[in-house]
Parts: C-alpha cells; sequence; structure tokens
C-alpha cells in the first residue's frame, strides 16, 4: 500500500453475512486491515450472526437501517434476488458520503444507482471463493461519478487477493464467469481427477491429496515463473512421443478447448439472463 490508509478509520459494515461476505470479514480480520471494533454485520437469521462474532469478533448489529447510520462503508452480501427487497425499506437512509459496494451477480451499476439515488460511492464487486484464504481474484468496477473512491474501494477488497479493475458490460462478464465461477469448474475437473485415480485403486484421501498438490504445484510453478509462458510450461512437461504427448493429443481430438469455450460461454448467457431479471425489478 502507498500513502496512508484510507479505510483504517472507517467502520465497514456487511448487509448479510453468509458464505462471501464470511469470506470477506475473514481477509479483513486476518489482515488486519481494519481494526475488529470497526467490523459490523446484520444478517436475516440470527445463527450466521452469532457465528462471525464467535469466530471472527465482528460486531452484530440488529436492524440494515441502524447498520447504515453506523458504518462509512457498506457492502451489500446478500443474493442478487433479495436485493431489491432489502435497499427498497432503506434506500432513503443512505447518504452521499458513503461507499456501498454491490456483491450481486448480475446485478448493475445502472439498477443500483436507479435503487440508491443518493450513494456517489457505488460499486460492484466480483469476487470468488479464494477470498477465504485470501487467494482470491476480484473485480470491480465503479458507478459514473464515484472515481474519487476508486482507492478506498480497491483497499476493501485488497486483502481479498488480487484486485482487478474492470468496465461494466463484456469485461465484466468475462471476468464473472472465468473468475467468480472459476473455482466452480475447476473443482468439475479436480472431481474427475480424484475419480479416475480412485478407480485405477488409490484410496480416497489419498487421491484427493495427490490431485490437489498435482494442480497446486502447476499452478505454483506458474506463479513463480515470471516471465516465462504457461505454454513454455507445458512444453517442459512434453517429450516427443511420450507419455503426457499422447495424452495431449486425445485432450485436442476430443476438443477439450471447444468444450471449456462453450460453457464459458453458456455461464455468460447465464449471467446477461439474471442482470435482465434483476433490471426489471
Ligand atoms: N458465493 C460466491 O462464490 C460468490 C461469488 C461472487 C459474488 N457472490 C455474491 O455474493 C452475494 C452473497 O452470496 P453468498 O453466496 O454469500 O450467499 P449466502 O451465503 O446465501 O448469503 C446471503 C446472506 O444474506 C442474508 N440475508 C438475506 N436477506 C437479508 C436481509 N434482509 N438482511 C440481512 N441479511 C439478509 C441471508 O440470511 P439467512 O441466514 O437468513 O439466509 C444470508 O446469510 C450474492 O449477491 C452473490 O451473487 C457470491
Amino acid at each position: 500500500m502507498t500513502g496512508p490508509s484510507l479505510i483504517r478509520q472507517r467502520k465497514i459494515g456487511f448487509i448479510g453475512a453468509g458464505n462471501m461476505a464470511q469470506a470477506i470479514m475473514k481477509a479483513l480480520v486476518d489482515s488486519q486491515a481494519v481494526p475488529l471494533a470497526n467490523l459490523y454485520a446484520t444478517n436475516r437469521s440470527p445463527g450466521k450472526l452469532l457465528k462471525v462474532q464467535e469466530t471472527l469478533g465482528i460486531t452484530p448489529v440488529k436492524t440494515n437501517e441502524e447498520l447504515i447510520d453506523l458504518c462509512d462503508i457498506v457492502i451489500l452480501a446478500v443474493k442478487p434476488q433479495d436485493l431489491v427487497g432489502v435497499l427498497e425499506p432503506i434506500a432513503s437512509s443512505f447518504h452521499e458520503s458513503q461507499i456501498v459496494i454491490s456483491l450481486a451477480a448480475g446485478f448493475s451499476l445502472q439498477s443500483l444507482k436507479r435503487l440508491l439515488p443518493n450513494v456517489i460511492g457505488l460499486a460492484r464487486a466480483m469476487p470468488n471463493t479464494p477470498a477465504h484464504i485470501r487467494k482470491a481474484v476480484v473485480g470491480y468496477c465503479l458507478a459514473e461519478g464515484a472515481e474519487a473512491y476508486e482507492a478506498s474501494v480497491e483497499e476493501v477488497l485488497g486483502p481479498l487477493g488480487i484486485v482487478v479493475p474492470v468496465e461494466e458490460g463484456e469485461l465484466f462478464e468475462a471476468l464473472t464467469v472465468s473468475c467468480g465461477s472459476g473455482p466452480g469448474f475447476i473443482f468439475e475437473m479436480m472431481m474427475y481427477w480424484q475419480e479416475w485415480l480412485e478407480e485405477h485403486g488409490f484410496e480416497s484421501p489419498v487421491a484427493k491429496q495427490m490431485v490437489i498438490q498435482t494442480f497446486l504445484g502447476a499452478a505454483e510453478l506458474a506463479a513463480q515463473s515470471g516471465e516465462i509462458s504457461i505454454q513454455e510450461l507445458q512444453d517442459r512437461v512434453v517429450s516427443k512421443k511420450g507419455v503426457t504427448a499422447a495424452g495431449l493429443q486425445s485432450m485436442r481430438e476430443l476438443e477439450i478447448e471447444r468444450a471449456l469455450r462453450y460453457s464459458f460461454e453458456k455461464a455468460v448467457i447465464r449471467d446477461q439472463e439474471i442482470a435482465r431479471g434483476t433490471s426489471k425489478q
């Protein structure tokens, strides 16, 4: 971080204390980016609030209205389909100097602005679940006129992993699918990998460890390879007419690339459908 912190003295509140909110809370707590006393949350049911209070030390707040009054930065962490119902009754409580970051997938800045006309510092963010371990890819975009809040938004999201500013539209959709949904696609492959090892006689826990270490090893190697391209790293595994070459040839004949591209495009279409649904609300 360059210069003094913009968020250390600010109170950060979460509306919704579910999976993604908990991942962000944990990253903020672990990174010590803000003092614990400055983190607040509400939730519809009391169980999760109690959990984040007990495990992370987050202060529970009774109502969303109270949280808005209390906090300088509000993170909207409810499901997209709940967002309108959550915001409508409290919209007038928000004020100009607040920063509001929405995590709701498919919920456009335009729809947010319609719901929260008082707020200037509006942003949309798309984290992914590795935020739990501060290894997320987080994309974000700012509403028109919110440029002055960019550094603060980046500072809130920074502890989660790498932060990528993206324009709303095609870039945000691509990031949503490849990184937001990405871990889901990777886990799909890891499951096949594990199943195949088990079919060949490995016990399930050992097979799982072998898969994890293979993915982790390849990713770490790529992470530590500086300028070397992924193509070059792959070339180093493959010898002519060797074992890897035979497997790769088959992957290419079966058009694994086409399957992946097709799946990504399908996911983009679903993201657009959700966006159209939420913009009608
Ligand atoms: N999970 C991901 O990988 C991921 C990735 C990127 C973005 N996101 C976005 O993050 C947001 C949250 O997703 P999630 O997976 O964390 O969902 P989640 O686990 O279901 O969390 C949503 C939370 O919102 C609470 N809630 C509902 N209505 C509320 C209200 N009126 N006031 C206060 N809290 C309320 C729910 O309470 P209850 O305990 O009563 O259910 C629940 O705990 C979504 O908009 C999603 O699009 C998620």
